[in-house]
């Protein structure tokens, strides 16, 4: 049988960070002319890459049992002659520990970096004889090499325009899973989002672990900031929507705040993690900031955005965190007022500063304090959702929902919203009234009642 008789499935998990998200469709992108198409279930696929995440101990730990399952499976198909799996773990956990990987399960073929995904038809034809391939992980040009065109799944698209991270934070494993801070050129990124623009894909977010450190190449060789870059990306017809995530507060430039003032197009949502409130802790985490910096950051945001939407990320029982210390993320969440939010207890990564530091903190004492901070949290998500009620926003539906009828979009702030209304608005703005709220949703009725209606008033 040769290579395009028979489609071949493909099942990508991917764990962890958008980025993850992006590079698994990229992988996808990448194999679908060897004849590789989605698979929703690793049960009936050819071939399964398990798309890793590093930064904590039990996202890492995951991937090995999940690998064990995946073993199971592998042999059942195998017995009942179904043909073979092939079993490839990606990401940041390949990169980090490849060897150990290889070690550790036995039924792994391949294991490759997330620099390497170009090279993934080559890795996989190498592994066809049962040779078991751990890619190398050179940083080349990864971006150039992945082909141009994407499939795209919806009206809202993931874009990565850097990656790597040089901050160093002291409990962070990203500056050694990812590597230096890197930034595509301007016209590679352009180029790409005016395919998916064409595409339908109206909503766009820019991502990178440090995207607001953006200094890619623009036209004339000069770096171009992540505000200029969204500034001209604003131009293109048919991208209503900009976003971009995750930013550093160290590098939240000037012109990116006002650009949130100006740019209609970039949404008022923001996720600026600050991670502790304490500023002996965040001097011990290596962030540069303190509490009252980040505040005073997060003021001149919305003197520039004053309906913007923020959120963030918190670590709790970082070493040496006392009850004072806590207490200090509590009194920066309150004062802040977050309208979403992402909590873990530290975890210690061995190679980070922060695992050799004294004062490891009880697991206990870092369960009560993240249920304490998630209360906290979830109490400023339902507010923040509830002073939506009553406005009227403009909504991009992206997909239908649970119940007939049901159709389910965004607003602006990033809060799913659903109505009833025609399956055709999917892939548009239209705006709804919000009628009611709940922690991770919105509900309301549409101000339109057709496509062609919400059409006409988009033309406008
Ligand atoms: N332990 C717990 N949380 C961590 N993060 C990064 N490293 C660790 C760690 N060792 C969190 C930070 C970061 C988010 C992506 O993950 O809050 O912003
Ligand atoms: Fe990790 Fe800090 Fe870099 Fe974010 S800024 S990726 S938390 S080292």
């Amino acid at each position: 049988m040769n290579d395009t008789a028979r489609p071949k499935r493909l099942h990508i998990k991917t764990f962890g960070c958008q980025m993850n998200v992006y590079d698994s469709e990229r992988m996808a992108d990448v194999l679908a002319p060897m004849g590789y198409v989605a698979s929703a279930t690793a049960e009936d696929a050819d071939l399964v890459i398990l798309n890793t995440c590093h930064i904590r101990e039990k996202a890492a730990e995951k991937v090995y049992s999940d690998l064990g399952r995946l073993k199971v499976l592998r042999a059942e198909r195998e017995a009942a002659g179904a043909g073979r799996m092939t079993l490839a773990v990606a990401g940041c956990v390949a990169q980090a520990e490849g060897a150990e990987i290889m070690r550790r399960q036995p039924a792994v073929d391949l294991v490759v970096g997330p620099q390497s995904y170009q090279s993934l038809p080559d890795l996989i034809s190498r592994i066809g004889t049962g040779d078991r391939v751990a890619a190398e992980f050179a940083a080349d040009a990864k971006f150039d090499a992945l082909p141009k065109a994407r499939a795209v799944s919806g009206p809202a698209a993931f874009l990565t325009v850097q990656e790597g991270c040089d901050k160093f934070c002291t409990f962070c494993v990203v500056p050694y899973t990812r590597g230096a801070e890197y930034s595509r050129p301007v016209a590679a990124i352009v180029d790409e989002a005016e395919r998916l623009a064409a595409q339908g894909v109206r909503e766009v977010t820019l991502l990178g672990q440090n995207v607001n450190a953006y200094d890619g190449a623009g036209p004339d060789g000069a770096p171009w900031s992540l505000a200029r870059l969204i500034r001209r990306l604003s131009e293109i017809a048919g991208l209503s929507r900009l976003r971009y995530t995750t930013s550093h507060p160290r590098d939240m430039g000037e012109d990116l705040i006002a650009a949130h003032g100006e740019v209609e197009a970039l949404m008022p949502y923001l996720h600026l993690p600050v991670q502790a409130g304490s500023d002996r802790v965040l001097k011990a985490m290596n962030r540069a900031h303190t509490a009252a910096s980040y505040l005073e950051l997060v003021a001149r945001i919305r003197a520039a955005r004053p309906d913007i939407a923020l959120s963030g990320d918190f670590i709790v029982g970082f070493p040496g965190e006392t009850e004072a210390d806590f207490q200090a993320t509590l009194d920066l969440v309150e004062a802040v007022g977050y309208a979403s939010a992402f909590s873990f207890k530290y975890s210690r990564r061995p190679g980070t500063p922060a695992a050799a530091m004294a004062g490891q903190v009880e697991d206990e004492v870092k369960s009560e304090r993240l249920a304490r901070l998630q209360a906290l949290l979830e109490r400023e998500q339902q507010a923040f959702n509830r002073s939506t009620v009553g406005r009227t926003l403009p909504v991009l539906f992206e997909r239908i929902g649970r119940n007939p009828g049901q159709i389910v979009g965004r607003s602006p702030y990033l809060q799913g919203v659903w109505t009833q209304g025609p399956a055709d608005l999917i892939g548009r703005i239209a705006e709804v009234e919000i009628e009611g709220s709940g922690s991770n949703s919105l509900s309301g009725k549409l101000v339109v009642k057709s496509a062609e209606e919400a059409a006409a008033l988009e033309a406008v």
